[in-house]
């Protein structure tokens, strides 16, 4: 059977059982290889656009814009939405029963496989709303004293570094930032950024895994490794890595990790991962209280109470769809995307990229600018002209652009027009 037979039989299939979701070795069996490398370097399934538009029409996107803002959140594709209302249906059927008898195993069979998902022991992982509530989790719950220094960049994302300002004014510990390269010539520069900012006094290293700002993908292991060397622990906001980049958690050697599952796992909105170490897991105090669970049990961290459940049956198809597709495949794709497009500007004399060109060091996102031109009014003319939806980020001290994020649903003709929008843009702007 083809596979994109299979991923749309798939949906029905799913539909079928009680739950919605399939068995593993279901979808397992029958994933072809056809990871093939051409002669652009880039694998066979990347370049396959029937392949691709089958995908597209699993989404099945709004037709009146051209959605180039992936990057907020990834919509569920069909299969996994209806898992996730049709869940919604069940519970409200079984009530108070389910959460009784039945939602404490579900929740462990959805933990256990969101942990295999990560290459993590279950032990280690709990299931939040989000990346800010994961981060939150940890830098609020990390036991600093005044005086302790926490090193962050100068691109980190916003609610993290509010995290980390109020962690300052509450308990008086020292924030210390780096400025991590635009174009690194290698992942020592990098390395090297974050390394000078140590002192015996730091404690932590918060790390943005792939900067929401311009897609750059950070050395993280590397990072993690001397920091380690250092005594000095990493906290890493994957919430853009996660199910993009193609690793396990477990590669990465961290200690701390949050990540969204709504953004490339293309989970229902409202699911994020909490990823601890596990001698890491006694240290942290939970955001809310918990002394009922052993002190290394990660389940003091997600005392959150009444929750909507169906949503982790929609995450469970999530990963059959994800694992379907193939991390290294998915992600493989997401970086040919960026590419396609990109190359037309890289020795613009106007358009500036603000992400890497290496392909170790990027992912589906881009930032793009022209010289003199607000980011601002540049979206403007993109959405106005064009009807293409981007992030313009106008202000930031050294990462403005408009960010361009593709997803999994892109067609190639998207880009197309965003080449001759930008082309139009560089000449009239
Ligand atoms: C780097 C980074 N961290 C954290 C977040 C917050 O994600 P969420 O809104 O899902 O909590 C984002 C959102 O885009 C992000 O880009």
């Amino acid at each position: 059977m083809e596979r994109r037979d299979f991923l749309r039989r798939s949906a029905l299939g799913g539909a079928a059982l009680g739950t919605g979701l399939l068995s593993k070795s279901a979808w397992g069996e029958v994933l072809p290889k056809r990871f093939e490398r051409g002669v652009e370097g880039v694998s066979a399934l990347a370049r396959d656009e029937a392949f691709w538009r089958a995908r597209r029409r699993e989404f099945a996107p709004a037709p009146d814009f051209i959605n180039l803002e992936y990057g907020y959140f990834c919509p569920a594709p069909l299969p996994v939405l209806e898992a996730e209302q049709k869940g919604s249906s069940e519970i409200n059927a079984r009530a108070s029963y389910f959460m009784r008898r039945e939602m404490w195993d579900e929740m462990e069979t959805t933990r256990a496989e969101l942990a295999a998902l990560a290459g993590v022991d279950a032990g280690e992982v709990c299931i939040t709303r989000n990346t800010t509530e994961s981060m939150n989790i940890i830098v609020q719950g990390l036991d600093l004293e005044a005086g302790d220094e926490i090193v962050y960049s100068d691109q980190d994302y916003g609610s993290m570094v509010e995290a980390l300002r109020q962690k300052q004014e509450r308990f008086g510990i020292v924030l210390k930032q780096t400025a991590v390269p635009l174009h690194p010539e290698s992942d020592e520069e990098v390395v090297a950024a974050f390394e000078q900012a140590i002192t015996p006094r730091t404690r932590a290293l918060h790390v943005t895994h792939m900067i929401n700002l311009t897609g750059h993908v950070l050395p993280v292991r590397k990072i993690c490794d001397m920091a380690h060397a250092r005594g000095v622990e990493v906290i890493v906001d994957s919430a853009h890595a996660f199910a993009h980049v193609d690793y396990k958690v477990s590669d990465l050697d961290c200690d701390y990790l949050g990540t969204s599952l709504h953004k490339w796992l293309c989970s229902p909105v409202g699911l994020g991962m909490l990823y601890v170490k596990k001698e890491k897991i006694p240290k942290l105090w939970g955001l809310m209280g918990d002394t009922v669970r052993a002190d290394d049990d990660i389940r003091k961290l997600e005392r959150l109470g009444t929750r909507p459940y169906n949503h982790h049956r929609g995450l469970r198809e999530a990963i059959r769809y994800h694992e379907a597709i193939g991390a290294a495949e998915k992600y493989e794709r997401l970086r040919y995307l960026n590419t396609y497009w990109t190359q037309h500007f890289r020795d613009h004399e106007r358009v500036v990229l603000k992400t890497p060109a290496a392909s170790e060091r990027h992912g589906a996102i881009a930032n793009v600018g022209i010289e003199g031109v607000d980011p601002k009014v540049l979206g403007e003319f993109l959405y106005d002209r064009y009807s293409i939806l981007t992030a313009p980020i106008p202000n930031h001290p050294v990462a403005s652009g408009v960010r361009i994020t593709p997803g999994l649903p892109t067609p190639l003709r998207h880009l197309d027009r965003l080449v001759e929008a930008i082309d139009s843009a560089a000449k009239v702007l």
